[in-house]
């Protein structure tokens, strides 16, 4: 129950998506309010909205006409829509004119300036004055915003803690909207980073995710020649106990120095996601992802020489073109590999990308395939998973499992283990041995030393 105002956010799409929540609820608390899981207790409610395949679309307009039930009942809630759905000019124009309930709509280079606009509208709505839909640039995709609220007064994952080292795409794969919701790349100045990094390792963090569309491409916009080995290094040699890793890899930038970096650093998370997208040199192609299958193949080769690395993936099926050929080509490519894990998607054809005016498939083919890859990929992330058992292996508690005794963490390379143990030992790194498997992820038991 909230005695003092609220709020609520909801956060769709990626982990760029998580940290930006993070720095609205800094935002959002500095101005007084408090936050709530409960909407219904909310006077402040944000949606943070995502637009990377169709099905994250639906899930926000599906929000949204829950919200307007809300809204119906309660004239004085704040709705504000922020995030990549409303960084393309027409979706945020159209949601503007079909949902008049909504509030703020404002753009992610706007976001400083939400505290200002949020007080303004409640001293007009004080003033029973009719205020105008605030509508902040929200398809306004200039990143050198980014360094001017690069901390979030507020986390929400402890013991991880984000840091977003650059924003934006300069890639175009040719299905993906990132570029055009997200910008160019823009990379924050190392000394931010460090000092960030070393701010939450001294307030008890365990572990540091470094985060970025294309993380390997750090400091190619930058005239000091930064690069993100170099950060990399540079983290990895403060002197804590903590756990450094990163997201995402784009296989055409991963350097032979960054998988020696990995190696030799203890710190560094042995796990690499590295996304392959397809496994047929003619969809790479089409899709502009700059790599040859053999050229990925030769890639997890080297990062394989590092020991009990795990290596996980993107795959999408149903690209424009996409032939049973080359489908079979992908689940090759899923046998000879072997990912501990993957996400993968169905094709969904973005308006504005390239990939969108090619001949697109039918939905019952796309189905189809998807269900024949995730089946394979299940059994092979379970077939790894029974190597673990009977080993003992460093996991870093994060959370407690509700409605048991339980608690989760993970290994340093990433692979999920639930064992029976108390709250307290969230942030904790403890040893436990792994007794058993519950579909892929791992059930242990911690070791008492
Ligand atoms: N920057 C990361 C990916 C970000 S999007 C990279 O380049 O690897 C996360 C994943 O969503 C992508 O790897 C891709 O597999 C999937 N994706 C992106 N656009 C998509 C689309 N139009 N339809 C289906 N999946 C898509
Ligand atoms: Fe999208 Fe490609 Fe950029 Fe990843 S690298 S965000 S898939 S354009
Ligand atoms: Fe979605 Fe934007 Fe992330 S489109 S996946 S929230 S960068």
């Amino acid at each position: 129950m909230c005695n003092l105002a609220c709020f609520f956010i909801e956060t769709f799409g990626c982990q760029m998506n998580v940290y930006d929540s993070e720095k609205l609820a800094g935002i959002l608390s500095e101005l007084g309010y408090l936050p709530t899981n409960d909407v219904s207790q909310a006077s402040i409610v944000v949606l943070n909205t995502c637009c990377i395949r169709n099905t994250a679309e639906n899930k926000v307009l599906g929000r949204i006409g829950e919200l307007k039930k809300l809204k119906d009942k309660n004239r004085e809630i704040l709705i504000i829509l922020v995030g990549c759905m409303i960084q393309q000019e027409d979706k945020a124009k159209e949601l503007l004119k079909k949902h008049s309930f909504i509030d703020i709509f404002i753009g992610t280079k706007n976001l400083n300036k939400l505290s200002a606009i949020i007080k303004n509208t409640l001293q007009d709505k004080k003033n029973e004055k009719h205020s105008e839909k605030i509508f902040v640039e929200p398809f306004s995709i200039n990143n050198d915003y980014i360094e001017q609220i690069t901390t979030p007064a507020y986390r929400t994952s402890f013991p991880n803690a984000w840091v977003n080292i650059i924003s934006g795409c300069n890639n175009f794969c040719s299905y993906c909207i990132v570029p055009y919701v997200r910008g160019r790349e823009k990379s924050i100045h190392p000394d931010i980073i460090y000092a960030e990094v070393v701010s939450l390792l001294e307030k008890g963090y365990k572990e540091i995710t470094l985060l970025g569309q294309n993380v390997n491409s750090y400091g190619n916009d930058s005239l000091e020649g930064w690069n993100f080995n170099e950060l990399l290094i540079r983290l990895a040699k403060i002197n804590m106990k903590y756990r450094l890793r990163f997201m995402t890899s784009n296989p055409k930038d991963l350097t032979p120095e960054i998988i020696s970096t990995v190696r030799e650093y203890n710190n560094i998370s042995k796990h690499i996601h590295l996304p392959l997208q397809s496994g047929s040199n003619r969809i790479l192609q089409l899709m502009n992802r700059k790599y040859t299958y053999e050229d990925y193949y030769d890639l997890t080769k080297k990062i394989k020489k590092i020991p009990d690395v795990a290596i996980t993936t993107d795959i999408m099926v149903g690209f424009p073109t996409e032939t049973e050929e080359d489908f079979l080509d992908t689940l090759r490519a899923v046998e000879d590999i072997k990912f501990h894990n993957a996400f993968m998607f169905v094709y969904s054809a973005r308006t504005g990308t390239q990939a969108s005016k090619m001949p697109q498939l039918p939905n019952k083919i796309k189905k189809e395939r998807i269900t024949r890859l995730v089946g394979m990929q299940n059994g092979i992330s379970q077939n790894i998973s029974q190597k673990y058992i009977g080993k003992t292996y460093e996991v870093l508690i994060e959370d407690t499992i509700k409605g048991s005794n339980k608690v989760c963490g993970r290994t340093d390379n990433g692979r999920l283990v639930s064992m029976a143990g108390e709250r307290e030992l969230i942030g904790k790194f403890v040893n436990v041995n792994i007794i058993t498997t519950k579909g892929s992820s791992l059930i242990g038991e911690i070791e008492n030393d």
